[in-house]
């Protein structure tokens, strides 16, 4: 009987992010299928993600903007997450709050940009 092709577990589950500060620099990190964007840049110490609310959708300072060509794959806001990005910093029609996009392997390779300042 045929075995199926082992396939490398870790790989598979990862999305490469990278974060563009409000100075141009770039910050690549790994990011667990099923985490969140907002935890991404906690864990790597991305400057400028603040997430006070540790994700609860609460305090609109994990707010980035998602590069023009991924905002199909990263979705719209819900309606919760569109009322609290009314708090937050200079909001532009790719605005998001990062502890509401959920990593999957269809966003390896997302780039969003850190705002200047958090609400
Ligand atoms: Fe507070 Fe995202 S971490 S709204």
């Amino acid at each position: 009987m045929i075995q199926p092709q082992s396939t490398p577990f870790l790989q598979d589950n990862m999305a490469k992010i990278t974060f563009i500060g409000p100075d141009g620099t770039r910050y690549e990190v790994e990011a667990d299928a099923g985490s969140t964007v907002m935890e991404a840049a906690i864990k790597n110490g991305v400057p400028g993600i603040e997430a006070e609310c540790g994700g609860a959708c609460a305090c609109a300072t994990c707010h980035v903007y998602v590069d023009g060509d991924w905002t199909d794959k990263t979705g719209e806001p819900e309606p919760m997450e569109e009322d609290m990005l009314d708090f937050a910093y200079d909001v532009q029609p790719t605005s998001r709050l990062s502890c509401q996009i959920r990593v999957s392997d269809e966003l390896d390779g997302l780039v969003v940009k850190v705002p200047e300042r958090q609400a």
